[in-house]
């Protein structure tokens, strides 16, 4: 992406940051509480419209298409505070998570035809299969409302992986998660590469996350990109290390 800018009234959420993540890279992207972080999820989503700048994924021009298309085009999509329906059971949560195909099969739908029903299995059989990788089987016909949330942030996972992406975007995936299960969820983060190839642009305040996962990082400040390289090196960083410890 290049020189993304977007204001609120007054308040530059984004001032211009550019980088890039490369095909199977997990690629942090880190900085202060307000420094733009949801909001560049926003912008490649499709949720916000940048006043400026451009967001590339391959060839495709991400700004041109609308929010479902961002997701056809093989863009997930985690949540900072869950993206699930709470009065849906587990499994129709993680079927949700490939509407943007079924859409196009609408007209054959309210027709009822048998092509619907074989979709519909095929989904379903689908959304079995991600939660069974993800040690989820157990939860399928559970409400999403009552579960913990560790396993919620495992079912939003499975959701998103139910696009087959071709780039994973996670929001504070650790958040409210203890110890040992950030260790897993991690651990889970970097297998699900291994084995679907996609890119991570994982945003993060659990430092020993983001860390030990990512081969990459971007840190961002008020909307400004501060710095852009190997963890080890963006770690010791002078203006990385001011702006956590000045903002906070
Ligand atoms: N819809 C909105 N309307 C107005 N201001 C907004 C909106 N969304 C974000 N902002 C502002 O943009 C700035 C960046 O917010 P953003 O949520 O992207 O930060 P963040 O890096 O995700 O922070 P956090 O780590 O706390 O989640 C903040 O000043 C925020 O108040
Ligand atoms: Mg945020």
């Amino acid at each position: 992406m290049k020189k993304i800018s977007l204001r609120f009234g007054g308040i530059v959420a984004l001032d211009g940051p550019s980088f890039e993540i490369a095909p199977g890279e997990i690629c942090g992207l880190i900085g202060p509480n307000g420094a733009g972080k949801t909001t560049l999820f926003n912008c490649v989503s499709g949720l916000y419209r940048p006043d400026a700048g451009s967001i590339m994924l391959g060839e495709t021009d991400i700004l041109a298409l609308r929010p479902d298309q961002v997701a056809g085009a093989g863009i997930a999509r985690t949540f900072q505070n869950l993206g699930l329906l709470p009065t849906q059971t587990v499994l129709d949560n993680v079927i949700a998570g490939a509407s943007h195909r079924a859409r196009t099969g609408m007209m054959a739908a309210a027709l009822g035809l048998p092509s619907v029903a074989r979709e519909e299995r095929r989904e379903r059989e689908r959304a079995r299969a991600v939660l069974d990788r993800l040690g989820l089987s157990g939860y399928e016909s559970h409400l999403a409302s009552g579960l913990p949330l560790g396993t919620l942030k495992r079912v939003e996972l499975a959701r998103a992986l139910m696009l087959e992406p071709r780039l994973l975007m996670l929001d504070e995936p650790a958040n409210g998660l203890i110890h040992e299960e950030v260790e897993e969820l991690g651990a889970l983060v970097r297998e699900l590469r291994r084995e679907l190839g996609f890119s991570v642009l994982l945003v993060e305040h659990h430092m020993g996350m983001v860390m030990s996962v990512c081969d990459h990082l971007v840190v961002l400040n008020l909307g400004v990109k501060i710095a852009d390289g190997p963890p080890e090196q963006v770690r010791r960083d002078g203006a990385v290390v001011e702006a956590y410890l000045g903002g906070s």
